[in-house]
């Protein structure tokens, strides 16, 4: 990792930025009818703490094995429409954090 660059996360690799971003991006894809449905039977808990990881992975912090996102994704059918409207929950989730500059998707 670049040691020029700020330490997003505390002594313990929280970051609660990310946190809220992901409780704000859940929140959005369970209010979408487009989504929601794909989610009934899972838990909800694990993915938010899946998710943090898995943004942790992409900005340098906690390691997550990218091999589990094939395998959750490959068995569910999904479009190229599904991803962009996640990817816009997303932005939307961080933008409302206001980490869009931080996390580089201004
Ligand atoms: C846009 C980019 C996306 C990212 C970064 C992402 C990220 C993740 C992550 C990190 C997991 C946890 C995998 C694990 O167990 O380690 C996961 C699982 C899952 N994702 Fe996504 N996801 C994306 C798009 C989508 C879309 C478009 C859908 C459906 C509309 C979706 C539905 C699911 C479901 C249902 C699971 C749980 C699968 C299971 O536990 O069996 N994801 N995703």
């Amino acid at each position: 990792m670049d040691t020029d660059q700020p330490n997003l996360y505390d002594s313990a690799g929280h970051n609660l930025e990310i946190d809220k971003v992901v409780e704000i991006l859940y929140e959005l894809i369970l209010a979408d009818e487009n989504l929601k449905d794909t989610f009934k039977d899972i838990n909800i808990d694990r993915q938010r703490r899946m998710m943090s990881k898995f943004i942790s992975n992409c900005v340098g912090g906690k390691k997550y094995n990218q091999k589990y996102m094939r395998n959750s994704h490959s068995k569910l059918n999904l479009t190229e429409k599904h991803f962009e409207t996640v990817m816009d929950h997303l932005i939307t989730a961080m933008q409302r954090v206001g980490v869009s500059s931080a996390l580089g998707v201004d």
